[in-house]
């Protein structure tokens, strides 16, 4: 039924569990996956907050090559999983300041037919009942969303 799987991920545990079903459900369907992260980018009010923290400001191009650096190894390791399931994996990220945003348009660029996702993510604030992305993603995505908890 389902041929092509958007698993969107930032990182973290709840994500992991989404990615393993994903790619269980992928391996019963007979679909194939895209593993997909939404880098930030430098905070816009970056200088302002380190200053008023006290903490230091990260250069641009330091924040920029740690979050390629933290992309390639969350989804490295969503290919490596689905590989040893013998599930195809592509892999993609895109640079944007709305994550939600970025799956919706990854899911329709794909032609993904069914987005898998976590609950929640990296903020995990288990007091709401969804994280903001998820939500959005509900809200607005023309195709089907499985929610993981
Ligand atoms: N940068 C991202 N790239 C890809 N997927 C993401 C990204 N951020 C969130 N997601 C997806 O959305 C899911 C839920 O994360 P979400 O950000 O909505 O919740 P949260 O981090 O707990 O709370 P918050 O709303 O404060 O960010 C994640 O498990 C992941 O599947
Ligand atoms: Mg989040």
């Amino acid at each position: 039924m389902y041929k092509h799987i958007l698993v969107p991920t930032d990182g973290s545990a709840l994500s992991d569990k989404a990615v393993a079903a994903a790619i269980q459900l992928a391996k019963l369907a007979g679909a194939r996956l895209t593993a997909f992260h939404a880098v930030e980018p430098y905070p816009l009010q970056g200088a302002y907050a380190a200053e008023a923290s006290g903490v230091a400001e990260l250069q641009p191009e330091i924040f920029a090559e740690r979050s390629e650096e933290y992309a390639k190894r969350v989804l490295d390791a969503v290919a490596s999983a689905a590989a040893a399931a013998n599930v195809q994996c592509a892999t993609h990220s895109a640079s944007s300041r709305s994550a939600s945003q970025a799956i919706i348009e990854m899911a329709r660029k794909e032609n993904c037919d069914l987005i898998v996702m976590a609950s929640h993510g990296r903020r995990g604030l288990e007091g709401f009942l969804l994280g903001s992305e998820t939500q959005k993603v509900l809200t607005h995505s023309s195709i089907p969303v499985l929610v993981y908890r």
